[in-house]
C-alpha cells in the first residue's frame, strides 16, 4: 500500500513544489519506487514543472485536472471525474525517471477552492467535503509506493483533503527568521486538524531549502531549530506538558542554486545530475530523499 506524504507550509515561495518534484524524481530514478504526485495548489507550479504549460492547457481544456474532481463533487450535474483518464502517466520530462505519474492542478481550482470552503459551512461538522480526494484515489492508490501531495500555502478544505489521506507530512522551509516564524503556528493548526478529524499524521520533519553556506543567518537558524528539538527531548515531563514537540530537522540541507531554480523549467535534461547539478545538489537531494524514505518506513 502506498505511503502518502503531504508537503505543507503556510508560506509560499519556500520550495514546496520544487522539493516535491525532486523527491518524486529521486524516489523513482534512484530508488525505483512508483510515485504518484498530486498537485493541490491552484498555482499549478508543480504541474507545469512536470508536464510543461502546453500539455497542462490540453489537460485543462479536456477537464482532466483536480479542479474537475472538486467541481464535480460540488455540482452533481457536472460529469463525474474519471481518475484513470486524468492520470498523466510517466509525467517527468527526464528520461531516467520512469515511474512518476501526476494528477494535475488548474488555475481554476482557485475559485473552486473557495466553493469547497463554503461547502463546509453548509454541512457543519461533516467530514464529507474533506473526503473527496481520498475517495477518488481509493482505486488507484495501491498501484504506487508513494503518493506525494503538494499543498497550497493554506489550510483550507482542499488542503484538508490532502491531509486527510496522508500518513505523514513534510515542511519545506528556508532557514531564515521570516520563513521559520510560522512553523509553531503550522504545527498547532495541524494538531487542530488531527483533533477535529481523528486522523493521525506523522511529522517527518523540516526540509531545509535554499540553504546558503555563506549565510550566518542560515546557519544560526538551523542551529536554533535543532536546539529546540534537543531541548524539548531533554526537558522534564512536567515542562513538556501541553507543548508540541518541535519538528526534526532533516539533516540534508538543499542548497540554493541556479540549477535547482532552473529545474522548474520543463526541459528534458536527461539525468538527475544534469538537471539538478553536481556541485552538491544531486547528493543533497538524494540523501534527503533516502532519509524521507527511511523515516517513512520507520514511523509508518
Ligand atoms: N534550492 C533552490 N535553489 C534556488 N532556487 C530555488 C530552490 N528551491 C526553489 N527555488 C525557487 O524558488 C521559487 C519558489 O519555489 P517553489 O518550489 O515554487 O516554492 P513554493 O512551492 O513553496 O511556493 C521558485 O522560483 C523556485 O525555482
Ligand atoms: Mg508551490
Amino acid at each position: 500500500m502506498a505511503t502518502v506524504i503531504a508537503t505543507i507550509n503556510l508560506k509560499g515561495g519556500v520550495g514546496k513544489s520544487t522539493t516535491t518534484a525532486a523527491l518524486a524524481e529521486f524516489m523513482s530514478a534512484e530508488f525505483g519506487y512508483r510515485v504518484l504526485v498530486v498537485d493541490l495548489d491552484p498555482q499549478t507550479n508543480l504541474t507545469t514543472m512536470m508536464i510543461g504549460e502546453q500539455r497542462w492547457r490540453e489537460v485543462n481544456d479536456r477537464g482532466l485536472t483536480l479542479n474537475n474532481l472538486f467541481a464535480s463533487a460540488l455540482d452533481t450535474d457536472l460529469p463525474e471525474f474519471d481518475v484513470e483518464k486524468a492520470l498523466q502517466r510517466n509525467a517527468s520530462a527526464l528520461e531516467s525517471v520512469r515511474s512518476v505519474d501526476l494528477l494535475a492542478s488548474s488555475l481554476d481550482l482557485m475559485e473552486t477552492q473557495e466553493e469547497m470552503n463554503a461547502w463546509q459551512y453548509e454541512v457543519p461538522g461533516s467530514l464529507e467535503p474533506l473526503l473527496v480526494l481520498r475517495a477518488a484515489l481509493a482505486g488507484i492508490k495501491s498501484s504506487y509506493d508513494f503518493v506525494l501531495i503538494d499543498c497550497a500555502p493554506n489550510l483550507g478544505i482542499v488542503t484538508a483533503n490532502g491531509l486527510l489521506m496522508s500518513d505523514a507530512y513534510l515542511v519545506p522551509t528556508i532557514p531564515d527568521v521570516l520563513s521559520t516564524y510560522g512553523i509553531p503556528q503550522l504545527q498547532k493548526r495541524v494538531q487542530k486538524f488531527v483533533d477535529h478529524t481523528g486522523h493521525e499524521l506523522t511529522p517527518l520533519g523540516l526540509i531545509i531549502t535554499k540553504y546558503r553556506s555563506s549565510s550566518t543567518l542560515h546557519r544560526t537558524t538551523i542551529e536554533r531549530l535543532q536546539r529546540a528539538v534537543f531541548e524539548f527531548d531533554s526537558a522534564a515531563e512536567k515542562d513538556r506538558a501541553g507543548r508540541q514537540r518541535p519538528p526534526n530537522v532533516i539533516p540534508h540541507w538543499i542548497p540554493e542554486s541556479n540549477q535547482i531554480a532552473q529545474s522548474a523549467e520543463f526541459v528534458d535534461y536527461g539525468t538527475l545530475r544534469q538537471k539538478y547539478g553536481t556541485h552538491g545538489q544531486f547528493e543533497a537531494l538524494r540523501n534527503m530523499t533516502e532519509h524521507v524514505v527511511q523515516n517513512a518506513g520507520v514511523y509508518l
